[in-house]
């Protein structure tokens, strides 16, 4: 079976969590953009840095309408204890919830199972640090996959995130370019017609030369996008 994948409608788990006891998923995201990232193990470093890097970034995605899940394998009252070492290290409180997975079970239906790690004690497999964005449609919008050694920057997550809501804000008549900052130019869609991006962009875009006279890559201002 082929992994969870853009498109797909997150599998409506029953998770046990560190803050909010046992969970389904679908009740979780509710009406909200959520993400759900994964972890190898409690008590490891990049991991550590991580969780406490997503700690700080927790009011910049509050305000964004953005819900937050941590997950790694080891078990609830494990995660309660390595919270501990978190908060020390990032000087603030973990406010997210953190799921469990000793069976395995998650991991493996939310794609997020590394072929490259196993838990030294039981040979069980370990999570990647993979991080899935769920919309409010309850499906996977965009996923990142990482393997053990490379943390993640949650600034990237937080650019994702923004752009992930401004398309859709724009029913994917934009989308954003390459090292796209939040307020730069975004580009129009070439589903959009000439005639038809004229009517809806009442602050103009500029259209870039290019050898092919093909006129496909248009820049507009975002708020005209909206
Ligand atoms: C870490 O968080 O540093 C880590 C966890 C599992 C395997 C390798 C590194």
């Amino acid at each position: 079976m082929p992994g969870l994948t853009i498109g797909d409608t997150l599998p409506d788990l029953e998770v046990e969590t560190t803050l909010n006891g046992v969970i389904r998923l679908h009740d979780y995201v509710g009406d909200s953009y959520t993400i759900i990232f994964s972890h190898p193990a409690d008590f490891t470093p990049v991991c550590t840095t991580e969780m406490g890097a997503m700690a700080a970034y927790a009011p910049k995605f509050a305000e964004m309408g953005v819900k937050l899940l941590g997950l790694s394998c080891d078990d609830v009252q494990s995660h309660r204890d390595w919270i501990k070492d978190i908060e020390a290290y990032a000087a603030c409180k973990v406010t997210y919830p953190i799921a469990a997975d000793p069976d395995r079970k998650v991991i493996k239906q939310l794609n997020m199972v590394d072929p490259d790690e196993k838990d030294p004690s039981s040979g069980q497999p370990l999570p990647s640090r993979a991080l899935h964005i769920i919309g409010p449609d309850k499906k996977i919008k965009l996923s990142f996959l990482y393997p053990a050694s490379t943390g993640r920057n949650m600034d990237e997550v937080v650019r994702a995130v923004e752009s992930l809501q401004l398309a859709a804000k724009a029913k994917h008549k934009i989308a954003t370019p390459a090292n796209w900052k939040s307020g730069e130019p975004v580009v129009i869609s070439s589903s959009v017609s000439a005639q038809e991006a004229q009517q809806m962009f009442s602050q103009g875009y500029h259209t870039t030369p290019l050898p092919s006279t093909k006129n496909y890559l248009r820049f507009t201002n975002p708020q005209s996008a909206t």
